[in-house]
Protein backbone atom coordinates (compact mmCIF):
# COMPACT_ATOMS: atom_id res chain seq x y z
CA UNK A 1 0.00 0.00 0.00
CA UNK A 2 0.81 3.69 -0.34
CA UNK A 3 1.26 5.64 2.68
CA UNK A 4 1.96 9.20 3.39
CA UNK A 5 2.40 10.41 6.75
CA UNK A 6 2.08 14.08 7.70
CA UNK A 7 4.02 15.23 10.48
CA UNK A 8 8.01 13.23 11.42
CA UNK A 9 7.98 13.38 14.93
CA UNK A 10 7.99 10.62 17.60
CA UNK A 11 4.93 9.42 16.42
CA UNK A 12 4.54 10.22 12.71
CA UNK A 13 8.37 9.20 11.90
CA UNK A 14 8.00 5.95 14.33
CA UNK A 15 4.71 4.71 11.99
CA UNK A 16 6.27 5.88 8.89
CA UNK A 17 9.00 4.29 9.55
CA UNK A 18 7.80 0.52 10.88
CA UNK A 19 4.69 1.08 8.01
CA UNK A 20 7.70 0.92 5.60
CA UNK A 21 9.67 -2.32 7.42
CA UNK A 22 6.52 -4.33 7.06
CA UNK A 23 6.47 -3.66 3.38
CA UNK A 24 4.33 -0.55 2.08
CA UNK A 25 5.87 2.00 0.49
CA UNK A 26 5.86 5.49 2.41
CA UNK A 27 6.52 9.37 2.21
CA UNK A 28 6.96 11.08 4.89
CA UNK A 29 6.29 14.61 5.24
CA UNK A 30 7.14 17.49 7.43
CA UNK A 31 6.83 21.18 6.88
CA UNK A 32 10.33 21.45 8.78
CA UNK A 33 12.90 21.11 5.67
CA UNK A 34 15.81 21.15 7.52
CA UNK A 35 14.26 17.86 9.67
CA UNK A 36 13.54 16.74 5.87
CA UNK A 37 17.06 16.64 4.99
CA UNK A 38 18.53 15.39 8.06
CA UNK A 39 15.76 12.33 7.76
CA UNK A 40 17.04 11.85 4.01
CA UNK A 41 20.41 11.08 5.57
CA UNK A 42 19.13 8.79 7.57
CA UNK A 43 19.33 10.20 10.58
CA UNK A 44 16.77 10.29 12.90
CA UNK A 45 15.96 13.43 15.33
CA UNK A 46 14.84 11.68 18.07
CA UNK A 47 16.07 8.94 20.14
CA UNK A 48 14.13 5.77 19.67
CA UNK A 49 15.99 2.20 19.80
CA UNK A 50 16.75 0.29 16.71
CA UNK A 51 14.54 3.24 14.98
CA UNK A 52 17.88 4.40 12.71
CA UNK A 53 18.83 1.04 11.68
CA UNK A 54 15.30 0.30 10.48
CA UNK A 55 15.02 3.98 8.85
CA UNK A 56 18.56 3.07 6.90
CA UNK A 57 17.60 -0.22 6.00
CA UNK A 58 13.92 1.33 4.52
CA UNK A 59 15.49 4.38 2.36
CA UNK A 60 18.26 1.81 0.79
CA UNK A 61 15.10 -0.56 -0.47
CA UNK A 62 13.63 2.91 -1.49
CA UNK A 63 10.60 2.01 0.74
CA UNK A 64 10.23 5.06 2.56
CA UNK A 65 11.01 9.18 1.55
CA UNK A 66 11.17 12.38 3.12
CA UNK A 67 9.42 15.54 1.50
CA UNK A 68 8.37 18.54 1.91
CA UNK A 69 5.80 18.24 -0.72
CA UNK A 70 2.07 17.44 1.04
CA UNK A 71 -0.20 17.92 -2.13
CA UNK A 72 2.76 15.64 -4.20
CA UNK A 73 2.52 12.70 -1.45
CA UNK A 74 -0.98 12.94 -1.11
CA UNK A 75 -1.33 12.03 -4.81
CA UNK A 76 0.76 9.50 -4.39
CA UNK A 77 -0.84 7.72 -1.80
CA UNK A 78 -3.93 5.93 -0.68
CA UNK A 79 -4.01 6.41 2.79
CA UNK A 80 -2.83 9.50 4.61
CA UNK A 81 -2.13 9.18 8.02
CA UNK A 82 -2.04 13.13 10.47
CA UNK A 83 0.83 13.14 12.95
CA UNK A 84 1.25 16.70 13.37
CA UNK A 85 1.24 18.32 16.95
CA UNK A 86 -2.30 19.15 18.63
CA UNK A 87 -0.62 20.76 21.95
CA UNK A 88 -3.07 21.58 24.70
CA UNK A 89 -3.99 25.36 24.64
CA UNK A 90 -4.40 27.48 28.20
CA UNK A 91 -8.23 26.14 27.58
CA UNK A 92 -6.97 22.89 27.90
CA UNK A 93 -8.37 21.42 24.47
CA UNK A 94 -6.30 20.47 22.28
CA UNK A 95 -5.09 23.02 19.73
CA UNK A 96 -6.49 21.46 16.56
CA UNK A 97 -5.82 24.34 13.79
CA UNK A 98 -2.44 22.42 12.47
CA UNK A 99 -4.65 19.26 11.95
CA UNK A 100 -6.80 20.68 10.85
CA UNK A 101 -4.97 22.73 8.44
CA UNK A 102 -3.51 19.44 7.24
CA UNK A 103 -6.99 17.97 6.41
CA UNK A 104 -7.86 20.64 4.08
CA UNK A 105 -4.38 20.30 2.64
CA UNK A 106 -4.94 16.42 1.79
CA UNK A 107 -8.77 17.20 0.41
CA UNK A 108 -7.61 20.24 -2.14
CA UNK A 109 -4.68 18.07 -3.27
CA UNK A 110 -6.73 14.53 -3.25
CA UNK A 111 -7.22 13.11 -6.95
CA UNK A 112 -8.53 9.70 -6.15
CA UNK A 113 -10.28 7.93 -2.70
CA UNK A 114 -8.06 8.51 0.08
CA UNK A 115 -8.28 7.46 3.42
CA UNK A 116 -7.21 9.85 6.03
CA UNK A 117 -5.91 8.51 9.53
CA UNK A 118 -6.05 10.79 12.52
CA UNK A 119 -3.26 9.80 14.73
CA UNK A 120 -3.23 13.01 16.27
CA UNK A 121 -4.29 13.27 20.03
CA UNK A 122 -8.11 15.00 19.29
CA UNK A 123 -10.86 15.42 21.53
CA UNK A 124 -14.05 13.03 20.89
CA UNK A 125 -16.34 14.27 17.74
CA UNK A 126 -13.02 15.80 16.00
CA UNK A 127 -13.13 13.05 13.08
CA UNK A 128 -16.68 14.24 12.71
CA UNK A 129 -15.70 17.47 12.27
CA UNK A 130 -12.93 16.43 10.21
CA UNK A 131 -15.11 14.86 7.48
CA UNK A 132 -17.64 17.38 7.33
CA UNK A 133 -14.87 19.70 6.27
CA UNK A 134 -13.10 17.69 4.05
CA UNK A 135 -16.20 16.88 2.65
CA UNK A 136 -17.22 20.31 1.84
CA UNK A 137 -13.70 20.72 -0.20
CA UNK A 138 -12.81 17.68 -1.91
CA UNK A 139 -13.47 16.33 -5.43
CA UNK A 140 -12.83 13.00 -4.88
CA UNK A 141 -14.45 11.05 -1.86
CA UNK A 142 -12.77 10.76 1.15
CA UNK A 143 -12.96 8.65 4.32
CA UNK A 144 -11.85 10.28 8.22
CA UNK A 145 -10.59 7.47 10.52
CA UNK A 146 -9.34 7.84 13.94
CA UNK A 147 -6.05 5.82 14.90
CA UNK A 148 -4.72 7.79 17.73
CA UNK A 149 -1.28 6.94 19.48
CA UNK A 150 -1.54 4.71 23.00
CA UNK A 151 1.04 3.23 24.93
CA UNK A 152 -0.04 -0.79 25.38
CA UNK A 153 -0.94 0.06 29.02
CA UNK A 154 -3.69 2.14 28.21
CA UNK A 155 -7.32 0.95 27.34
CA UNK A 156 -8.01 0.40 24.02
CA UNK A 157 -10.08 3.32 22.46
CA UNK A 158 -11.01 4.87 19.82
CA UNK A 159 -10.47 8.51 20.95
CA UNK A 160 -9.59 10.71 23.21
CA UNK A 161 -11.11 13.37 25.79
CA UNK A 162 -9.96 16.90 25.25
CA UNK A 163 -6.82 18.11 26.79
CA UNK A 164 -6.50 14.77 28.11
CA UNK A 165 -2.79 13.16 28.37
CA UNK A 166 -2.41 9.91 26.91
CA UNK A 167 -0.89 7.68 29.47
CA UNK A 168 2.48 6.46 27.43
CA UNK A 169 5.85 8.25 27.81
CA UNK A 170 7.84 9.25 24.82
CA UNK A 171 10.10 6.34 25.15
CA UNK A 172 7.13 3.69 24.75
CA UNK A 173 4.83 4.54 21.97
CA UNK A 174 6.01 3.26 19.09
CA UNK A 175 3.03 1.47 16.76
CA UNK A 176 1.73 -1.66 18.64
CA UNK A 177 -0.75 -4.51 18.16
CA UNK A 178 -3.59 -3.36 20.52
CA UNK A 179 -3.21 -4.94 24.00
CA UNK A 180 -4.92 -8.39 24.66
CA UNK A 181 -4.12 -8.39 28.44
CA UNK A 182 -6.52 -5.65 28.94
CA UNK A 183 -10.20 -6.23 30.76
CA UNK A 184 -12.92 -3.30 31.00
CA UNK A 185 -13.52 -2.16 34.18
CA UNK A 186 -16.33 -3.63 36.41
CA UNK A 187 -18.98 -1.82 36.59
CA UNK A 188 -19.59 0.48 40.14
N1 LIG B 1 5.12 11.84 21.30
C1 LIG B 1 4.33 10.96 21.96
O1 LIG B 1 4.78 10.16 22.79
C2 LIG B 1 2.86 10.94 21.69
C3 LIG B 1 2.10 9.92 22.27
C4 LIG B 1 0.76 9.86 22.02
C5 LIG B 1 0.16 10.82 21.21
N2 LIG B 1 0.91 11.82 20.66
C6 LIG B 1 0.22 12.79 19.80
O2 LIG B 1 0.63 12.59 18.45
C7 LIG B 1 0.69 13.84 17.79
C8 LIG B 1 2.10 14.07 17.28
O3 LIG B 1 2.97 14.07 18.40
P1 LIG B 1 4.55 14.12 18.22
O4 LIG B 1 5.11 13.99 19.57
O5 LIG B 1 4.96 13.20 17.13
O6 LIG B 1 4.71 15.65 17.73
P2 LIG B 1 6.07 16.38 17.29
O7 LIG B 1 5.89 17.81 17.68
O8 LIG B 1 7.26 15.62 17.76
O9 LIG B 1 6.05 16.25 15.70
C9 LIG B 1 5.14 16.94 14.90
C10 LIG B 1 5.79 17.12 13.55
O10 LIG B 1 4.83 17.71 12.67
C11 LIG B 1 5.49 18.66 11.87
N3 LIG B 1 4.50 19.60 11.35
C12 LIG B 1 3.93 20.65 11.99
N4 LIG B 1 3.06 21.26 11.16
C13 LIG B 1 3.08 20.57 10.00
C14 LIG B 1 2.39 20.72 8.77
N5 LIG B 1 1.50 21.72 8.58
N6 LIG B 1 2.66 19.85 7.77
C15 LIG B 1 3.58 18.86 7.95
N7 LIG B 1 4.26 18.67 9.11
C16 LIG B 1 4.01 19.51 10.11
C17 LIG B 1 6.52 19.30 12.79
O11 LIG B 1 7.56 19.93 12.08
C18 LIG B 1 7.00 18.07 13.57
O12 LIG B 1 8.09 17.44 12.92
C19 LIG B 1 0.21 14.89 18.81
O13 LIG B 1 -1.18 15.07 18.68
C20 LIG B 1 0.53 14.23 20.13
O14 LIG B 1 -0.30 14.72 21.16
C21 LIG B 1 2.24 11.90 20.88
Amino acid sequence: MRIAVVGTGYVGLVAGTCFAETGHLVTCVDVDEAKVQTLRRGETPIYEPGLEELLGRNIAAERISFTADLPGAVRGAEVVFIAVGTPQGDDGNADLRVAMKVAHQIADAAERYTVIVNKSTVPVGTAARMQAEVTARTKVPIDVVSNPEFGSSSAPSATAPAGSSPSCTRRSCAPRAPSTSWTPPRPS
